[in-house]
């Protein structure tokens, strides 16, 4: 099922989410929901708080990593990349985001299953910013108040249109 996106500058974005306890079926519908969800809006990564939920969990598809990830860290990163970063939160319009060229994400899988994923370049950035989501952090909080600001004006003048 298609789940409405929850948009920029609703609360739940901004919270720290609660940890994922209960590895279940009800767990396992709700990420065929979020994968849903997700290709519907073309997107690479989806957050729970994204469709409304203040929860630590997030699926992703980009480039050769596909997974799901409750609970998740970056434990470890490298490196550094200047690229452009967008969300589906803020009506895709895209920003230069800086962060590592290389990240580590630790995190469990649908089952409960502990793993940990390297990833490099653009997948690495959708593990970061995915995680950032769990952690009640959007992407524009990483850009200095004037760029922030371009894209909240351009974001809601877009909406407008729509
Ligand atoms: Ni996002």
């Amino acid at each position: 099922m298609i789940r409405k996106i929850t948009e920029y500058p609703e609360k739940v974005l901004g919270e720290m989410g609660k940890p994922v306890e209960k590895f279940d079926e009800e767990l396992e519908k709700l990420c065929e929901d979020m994968f849903e969800t997700m290709y519907d809006a073309e997107g690479v990564g989806l957050a729970a708080p994204q469709i409304g939920l203040n929860l630590r969990l997030f699926v992703m598809d980009c480039e050769d990593i596909k997974l799901v990830a409750a609970n998740p860290e970056i434990i470890e990163t490298e490196g550094e990349q200047s690229g452009q970063e967008g969300c589906l939160s803020v009506g895709k319009v895209p920003a230069v985001v800086v962060r590592p060229m290389k990240a580590r994400l630790r995190a469990q899988d649908v089952k409960g299953e502990w793993f940990e994923r390297e990833a490099e370049g653009y997948a690495a950035r959708a593990f970061m910013h995915e995680t950032d989501h769990c952690n009640g952090k959007l992407f524009i909080d990483h850009l200095p108040k004037l760029r922030r600001d371009m894209v909240v004006t351009r974001f809601k003048k877009e909406k407008r249109w729509k």
